[in-house]
């Protein structure tokens, strides 16, 4: 028996096994138990004899599992220290760093001029009431400008804003009649287009208001200027060209001098030297009345120019699409520090 067992624990090779021995000799059924259950059918001087040499043998065997189960035991640990091993020497990974979206890089840039110059940031509802998209920027209902903006309607009150204008009555609004306001509102718009390269149903603008006291247009001129100067290079020029629109008058449209050929004349001017960027003029007296701003005491500027534009001209980008689909490769061009 004790050779057996012996011979058994030898063979073993995990901890699950030795227990298994361990339950077949020295357990409530093996053959030691066995022995001394039965060791009242013995005689009399039969019993010491028998009694130590069981005990022996259980014995030895207790010792040979402890002994075993050290080894295999110390097995484990060994194998877990193996594949747990760190080469330190290896090369690092390296992290793959996001960065902003070429159309959150030029908000931004915009942003910091013109905090830089004193405005302040305004964010408003993409989801607009009719009043604040139109009504309130001087386009009554029967307006025909208002087929100029084809706009999603979700109601015949609520819509999806077809510009970021309606900022200009909501920051007015909520400034009582109180001048200065000057802010910058950037965000999504939306209007029922066809997407192409040139299109999209979902774009974003960014709208400038700033009235007070006595603004004039040539303020207007000298923001816009730094503005051109900061986003294209200080050697740009502007000009504004008498335009419509109903919230302004009067209304101007803003040319910068052509950055490739310096006004000379190329493809990306298409020959006049000249780059249309974005619409602006004077805020006109209906707008600030109908805000609970006096036209007599208050007057202003707004203009509003679309990001992905400014981006495509400056990186020569040919399809809006770039800026929605997500493409890791068009993205990763404009990665910056
Ligand atoms: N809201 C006009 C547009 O979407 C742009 C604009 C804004 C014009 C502010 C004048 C003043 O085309």
């Amino acid at each position: 028996l004790r050779d057996k067992a012996l011979e058994s624990i030898g063979s073993v090779s995990s901890l699950k096994q030795l227990q298994d021995v361990h339950v077949r000799y020295l357990g409530k059924k093996g053959p030691i138990t066995e022995v001394l259950k039965g060791m009242g059918k013995l005689a009399k001087e039969e019993r010491p004899v028998i009694g130590q040499l069981a005990n022996d043998v259980r014995k030895a065997i207790g010792v040979w599992i402890e002994e075993k189960k050290a080894e295999l035991e110390a097995g484990v640990l060994e194998a877990q220290l193996e594949s747990e091993k760190i080469d330190v020497t290896l090369p690092g990974r390296k992290a793959q760093i996001g960065a902003h979206h070429l159309l959150a890089s030029v908000i931004r840039e915009v942003e910091d001029l013109f905090i830089g110059l004193g405005f302040s940031i305004a964010e408003g509802p993409e989801v607009e009431e009719d009043y604040y998209a139109f009504e309130a920027l001087n386009l009554p209902k029967d307006h025909p400008a208002r087929d100029m903006q084809d706009s999603f309607y979700i109601t015949d009150e609520i819509l999806l804003r077809p510009h970021t204008s309606p900022m200009q009555a909501r920051t007015l609004e909520a400034h009582k009649g109180e001048g200065p306001v000057k802010i910058i509102c950037p965000g999504k718009v939306y209007r029922r287009d066809n997407d192409d390269a040139t299109h999209s149903h979902q774009f974003m603008q960014i709208e400038g208001l700033c009235v007070d006291k006595n603004v004039r247009l040539s303020d207007l001129k000298g923001v816009l200027t730094v503005f051109a100067k900061h986003m294209f290079g200080a050697e740009r020029e502007i000009r504004l060209r008498p335009s419509f629109f109903p919230f302004t008058e009067p209304s101007v449209e803003m040319d910068i001098s052509c950055f490739r050929c310096g006004g000379h004349g190329c493809a990306v001017c298409k020959g006049t030297g000249w780059i249309e960027i974005l619409g602006a003029g004077m805020v006109h007296p209906n707008v600030l009345r109908m805000s609970g701003f006096n036209p007599s005491v208050y007057t202003g500027f707004a203009f509003g120019m679309g990001p992905e534009r400014i981006a495509m001209l400056k990186y020569g980008i040919e399809d809006i699409r770039n800026f929605y689909t997500d493409d890791i490769r068009f993205l990763k061009q404009f990665k910056r520090a």
